[in-house]
């Protein structure tokens, strides 16, 4: 008999073909992902969970690994895996995974698209265009944007995703890039004449700033009224990493006072991002629904990697991309 497993989303076809060799696959069909009541009761016979982070589903802990008694692994379709309890996991040796590697470079274009919308003012310009406003007699110093070639950027979390990120920096703007990370990252130095700095000093100093870091304790609020205030008055803020990174009042803050110049947020504190969020109403601030991997050829790419560690774990194998401490 093959092991059963549930996913909280529908997979698809192709990779699900191919776990369907390995496995006995029950899947939830409805909107969004499986909703944490049912869930709980869907686990209760399955050895593997194909699942990503999402409010839905909510957090694998001590509750949930109580409901699923004959769990091995658990293959999250995301590179973030911060919805892990991973001390909880390991007591009772259910294996986690997640999908690095192939979301790379879709999510370092997000990082530009950001920064460029922001600077460039470019959906407040879209709604500008589209609602009429454009006229002969618009003053074009009033909708003048920022440049962001040939200025300083400055990555907080140098792992690939920055990396993508200064490289197209370096090559693509022509920017000075500086970058805060937990230990030194030589071939981004060689490569993209990376400059390592201590974090108060990539605030200082940095044009637009890009927080890429995963969700760890030690991350949690790394950005805060502190290091806001650190920051140039001009200076474009970009969250990519998790909303929890980023003390979200302080950003609001930061921002109603001018003490920055605007942010690109693909993240928020609580997701999906409430719609009376002061962030929502300012001209200066460009949203998206945490899309970082979300393009359709990349999001393939993970749901085939994450199945591939899903079946490796079931059938006796070591996984690719194994998580933990
Ligand atoms: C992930 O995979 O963790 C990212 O949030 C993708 O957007």
């Amino acid at each position: 008999m093959k092991p059963k497993i549930y996913s909280t989303y529908s997979i698809p076809v192709q990779v699900k073909d191919y776990m369907a060799q390995y496995c006995d696959i029950r899947e939830w069909h409805g909107d969004g992902r499986t909703p944490r009541d049912i869930l709980l009761e869907e686990i209760a016979d399955v050895e593997g969970l194909y699942t990503g982070g999402s409010s839905m589903v909510g957090r694998i802990d001590e509750e949930l690994l109580n409901h699923a008694p004959h769990l091995k692994v658990i293959s999250n379709v995301s590179v973030g895996y911060n919805n892990f309890d991973v001390d909880a996991m390991t007591k009772r040796n259910v294996i986690g995974t997640n999908t690095p590697y192939v979301l790379d470079e879709t999510v370092a274009d997000l990082a530009f698209a950001l920064i460029l919308s922001t600077a460039r003012r470019i959906t407040e310009l879209d709604r500008f265009v589209k609602e009429g406003s454009w006229k002969p007699t618009t003053n074009y110093r009033e909708i003048y944007g920022k440049d962001v070639h040939s200025t300083t950027l400055g990555i907080i979390g140098m792992g690939r995703i920055g990396e993508a990120i200064a490289r197209r920096a370096k090559f693509g703007f022509n920017m000075d890039v500086l970058y805060f990370n937990r230990n030194r990252k030589q071939a981004a130095e060689e490569k993209y004449g990376a400059e390592y700095c201590d974090l108060t000093s990539l605030l200082t100093r940095s044009d637009y700033i890009v927080l890429m870091t995963p969700l760890t304790p030690e991350t949690f609020q790394i950005i805060g009224k502190e290091e806001f205030k650190l920051m140039k008055k001009s200076a474009v803020f970009i969250n990519i990493s998790r909303g929890q990174t980023v003390d979200e009042q302080a950003l609001i803050h930061a921002l109603q006072n001018g003490e920055i110049h605007g942010a690109g947020l693909d993240v928020f504190e609580k997701e999906p991002v409430d719609p009376t969020n002061p962030l929502l109403q300012m001209s200066n601030v460009v949203t998206v629904p945490h899309i970082g991997s979300a393009t359709a050829r990349t999001e393939a790419a993970m749901a085939m990697r994450a199945a591939e560690n899903l079946v490796a774990v079931l059938t006796g194998k070591e996984p690719i991309d194994p998580v933990g401490k």
